[in-house]
């Protein structure tokens, strides 16, 4: 079987990650080609992923850049159709809902090319949200759907996607995280700025939503005052860095760092107070490591993080920011680590990639 892999973001990266090496080794002898579409391309967006996750280098760079949804999803699939039509793969994975994964969707269905999608199902209902248009798309057009939890298969269903689609295989993501747990727990990586595990706010903040306009000052203003009573570390995102660029006055104990690698920030995140994020994919962590997140969004993709009691969630409303210092001491936590988390949802174990490595071997490289 030649399979193509097409990733661009940084937690394309982690979802890819287990999946590329399970393959690997479940079908030696499947040939792997991995596309980089350049979505995201800074060091400490892309590069370390790949180093810390052991992805072998990819093989083509589409060096697509930043833009306008239409420019970055137009450059994607003008950049990559040329090298599916040359290598005509027997199937093409995209994880996640970002403008690449739809765009390579989009580009294999138009050439008769089986597309997988990895992490199909997840709906907020939010059309608003540019991932959200991505997810309907791809999981409309893609032919194998791999999803991560129940609720996915209902989404689909809803939406008039036959179930023999739909495989539950687990999460991929929390895959990366439990096979470098022996790497990220002893690291301590809070230390490095000062801070004792169990003590500090971990913030990333991202979404077009909050950081494009002006509710990002009323967040770090929220964030200025929450930190007198709990200090906060922000690895500020981009989009987010390029918003602020300077025009924000920041209390003493906020720090806004660099993005973290991606050792260093499970390390963060597994040793954090509390989490406040709008990041889909750090709902999934925080609810697997049992440390409280607060999400700053009106509402989730990703609802069994609530019903498992870990994520609560916010608003869209930065008021609410300085509410957790009193909803995690009311929580009694004690310091990370030393409470029992609750059980992960179901299939979220580390073996969600050797699932669907089983899946394709069973198909024996026949169509797809
Ligand atoms: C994208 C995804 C979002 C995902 C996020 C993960 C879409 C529509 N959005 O959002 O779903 O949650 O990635 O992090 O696909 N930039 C850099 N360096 C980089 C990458 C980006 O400076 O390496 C800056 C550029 O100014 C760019 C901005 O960040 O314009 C936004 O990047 P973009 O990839 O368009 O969207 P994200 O906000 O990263
Ligand atoms: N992450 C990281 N460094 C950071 C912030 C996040 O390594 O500074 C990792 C995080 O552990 C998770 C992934 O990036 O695996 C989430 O990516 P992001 O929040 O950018 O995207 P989303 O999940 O919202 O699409």
């Amino acid at each position: 079987m030649r399979i193509v892999h097409v990733l661009g973001t940084r937690p394309n990266f982690v979802k890819m990650a287990p999946l590329i090496a399970a393959i690997g080794r479940r079908m030696p002898d499947a040939e792997q080609t991995i596309v980089h579409t350049g979505q995201h391309y800074d060091r400490l967006m892309s590069e370390i992923f790949f180093e810390q996750l052991g992805v072998p280098a990819p093989d083509h760079m589409l060096e697509v850049g930043s833009g306008s949804h239409a420019q970055q999803t137009a450059k994607v699939m003008e950049r990559l159709e040329p090298l599916l039509v040359e290598d005509r793969p027997d199937l093409v994975v995209v994880p996640g809902d970002v403008n690449s994964t739809v765009a390579a969707a989009l580009t294999a269905v138009k050439l008769d090319i089986p597309v997988a999608h990895l992490e199909s199902g997840l709906r907020s209902h939010d059309r608003t949200m540019p991932e959200e248009i991505n997810r309907i798309v791809t999981d409309q057009i893609s032919d194998i759907l791999w999803v991560h939890s129940e609720e996915a298969i209902r989404n689909l269903e809803l939406e008039g996607i036959p179930a023999e689609r739909a495989h539950f295989v687990g999460n991929t993501m929390i895959d990366s995280l439990v096979a470098l747990q022996d790497r990220f727990r002893p690291l301590g990586a809070c230390r490095e700025f000062g801070l004792e595990p169990g003590s500090y706010l971990l913030v990333t903040l991202h979404r077009p939503a909050l950081v494009d306009g002006p509710l990002l000052f009323d967040a770090i203003a929220a964030l200025n005052q929450v930190s007198t009573e709990m200090p906060i570390l922000f690895p500020v995102h981009p989009r987010t860095r390029a918003r602020l660029a300077g025009n924000a006055e920041l209390a003493e104990n906020l720090h806004l760092v660099d993005p973290a690698g991606y050792l260093e920030f499970l390390s963060l995140e597994a040793d954090a107070g509390a989490v406040l994020t709008d990041s889909g994919g750090i709902q999934e962590e925080t609810s697997y490591l049992g440390v409280p997140c607060f999400t700053l969004r009106d509402n989730t993709e990703r609802p069994v993080t609530i019903e498992l009691g870990t994520n609560v969630l916010l608003g869209l409303d930065p008021a609410r920011i300085t509410e957790i210092p009193v909803i995690v001491a009311s929580q009694e936590r004690a310091v990370a680590g030393v409470s029992a988390p609750p059980e992960p949802p179901p299939l979220w174990d580390g073996h969600a990639a050797e699932r669907i490595a089983d899946l394709l071997a069973a198909q024996g490289g026949s169509s797809v």
